[in-house]
């Protein structure tokens, strides 16, 4: 075991005994569920007790719920009616208040979901930008509204609104960042927002839901604790949610929208699984190709959406490509999230090793070989990573996502082979694709855009920057995230029209001039 650095050690429990409802928190008494970390504190392997949050029941969630509602209030709540330079201004309270909590969060981020240390910093400033980034663009977007148009003898003054309430809910990857990329664009839309934070990666919230708490109105964002069955389930059957914002498992968001009584009035904002695959041609630069699929396949132990979970290599280079893949992962470094230099980190799933395991023997077992050294080897709370050559297509690490530590890779002869994978997957995130001659990358980029929403020509699969669209096709998602996108995704375009006549004009002019509507604006936000 890895000596932890003092200011990483657990000193103190968080116990998250309150829960945020109708902007106030919310004591709670009742039953607990205790948050363990996979890391240990003692030589002798042991999970870390990190603290303890609510499981609060259905009375609480649609006690938060109905806080929502009310805040939201048909669309006349404060908060929903506000003018869009103030509801900035209580996002811009909050960002300034989330950054003093860096370090509180980025620790718990370590312990609870296993994220090295660069990375949880990252993640932290990654979220930060990204709400300053929705700021700038809200403002932008306001300013190209702050006009009227005229067509066919009608003035319209068009803007886009909020759409209602939102069942906020994140993954355990990105606990602060995907979560924060839903929440923070509904929320600045003027929606009113019910959020649960993900099983893992649930304390880190704990340190900001006193400035959730004291920048928005009441009402505008709830945090609840608990099972998604127990406190989701009943939220969504009561019809008054108007958008399931979610990044996890189709499974989950199925199970979810099948609950809402009339489904047309849900919308969608879903990042879901994925399973990109990198093609490598045989004329790549097999020196970067390997150096961004080690990146793509075991960034955070490979549990990223983006992450490459297939590997196509042409025959041609596929042994060579094989020996020095497989000896590249090998010397990625396995630790704990504050050592120097570490690369794969413990699962925070603990059955997770488990399940990687079993991908492996049925890969062994329908004709593949661990081509690495270290492949499977397996310790209380990690699996090293197996890289699995040549997986058979009936295989079970072939058709799930896997999302954690294993990299299956096949070789191709003819480029038909994987775009016919593709094409039949349920997938269609993002490929990546490594070749240099454009008379193969022209028709191939052609076809590839297709079947996903994003080819990254040379370098692994990713989300950011956080400016671009990331979306999907098939079971990867529903609708698309962006700074500039989700704000779209979370809002309905909406109007005020009156016929060009003096009369009209008059009152038009007034209440420009008298500057008493919220809506009716054409103030610029500089
Ligand atoms: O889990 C999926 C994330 O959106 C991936 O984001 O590509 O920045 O790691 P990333």
């Amino acid at each position: 075991m890895s000596t932890i650095p003092q200011e990483f050690q657990i000193t103190e429990l968080v116990h998250q005994d309150t829960y945020l409802a109708n902007g106030k928190l919310i004591p709670w008494h009742g039953d607990t569920t205790q948050v363990y970390s996979t890391i240990s504190s003692t030589d002798t392997y042991q999970p870390t007790l990190l603290g303890s949050i609510p499981a609060l029941g259905e009375k609480e969630a649609l006690q938060a719920l109905d806080a929502a509602v009310n805040a939201y209030s048909n669309g006349q709540g404060l908060w929903p009616t506000m003018r869009v330079v103030d509801r900035i201004a209580c996002m811009e309270k909050f960002v300034e208040q989330m950054k003093t909590k860096r370090d509180q969060v980025v620790k718990l981020l370590m312990w609870e979901i296993g994220k090295s240390l660069p990375d949880s910093q990252k993640e932290f400033d990654r979220t930060v930008d990204y709400i300053n980034d929705t700021i700038e663009d809200y403002k932008q977007m306001d300013r190209d509204s702050a006009q009227f148009k005229k067509h066919d003898g009608v003035n319209a003054h068009i803007r886009r609104g909020p759409l209602g309430v939102v069942l906020c809910l994140g993954p355990y990857n990105y606990p602060l960042n995907e979560t924060f990329a839903l929440l923070i664009p509904a929320l600045i839309m003027g929606n009113t927002v019910v959020f649960k934070p993900a099983k893992h990666g649930v304390l880190l919230i704990s340190p900001l839901l006193e400035a959730f708490c004291n920048s928005f109105p009441a009402g505008a964002v709830n945090v609840i604790y608990g099972r998604g069955r127990i406190v989701a389930s009943p939220i969504m059957k009561t019809g008054k949610v108007d958008v399931l914002a979610l990044i996890g498992n189709s499974k989950s968001a199925n199970a979810l929208q099948n609950q809402h009584p009339k489904s047309n009035r849900l919308r969608l904002v879903l990042g879901l699984e994925a399973k990109n695959p990198a093609i490598i041609l045989k004329d790549a630069d097999l020196d970067l190709a390997i150096a961004e699929c080690i990146a793509g396949a075991t960034s955070f132990n490979g549990q990223r959406c983006t992450a490459l979970k297939v590997i196509y290599v042409h025959e041609a280079i596929v042994e060579e490509f094989n020996k020095r893949f497989a000896a590249q992962v090998d010397a990625l470094k396995f630790g704990n999230p504050w050592d120097d230099g570490v690369k794969l980190t413990p699962l925070p799933e603990p059955d997770k090793p488990a399940y990687i395991q079993e991908l492996i023997d049925d890969a062994l077992h329908k004709g593949a070989r661990i081509i690495n050294k270290k492949g499977g080897d397996t310790s209380e709370n990690f699996i090293f990573p197996a890289v699995l050559y040549p997986v058979s297509k009936d295989s079970r690490v072939f058709q799930e996502e896997q999302f954690g530590p294993v990299i299956p890779v096949l070789s191709f002869k003819d480029i038909e082979e994987p775009l016919d994978d593709m094409a039949a997957s349920n997938y269609g995130q993002q490929v990546s694709l490594f070749g240099r001659d454009i008379t193969t990358l022209a028709p191939l980029i052609d076809t590839l855009v297709n079947l996903v929403c994003r080819v990254n020509l040379n370098s692994s699969c990713q989300r950011g920057p956080d400016v671009y669209p990331f979306t999907g096709r098939k079971d990867s998602a529903v609708a698309t995230l962006s700074v500039h996108d989700a704000l779209r995704s979370f809002s309905i375009r909406t109007f005020i029209a009156s016929k060009d006549n003096a009369s009209n004009n008059a009152i038009l002019t007034e209440l420009l001039r008298s500057r008493s509507s919220n809506f009716v604006s054409t103030d610029y936000i500089l």
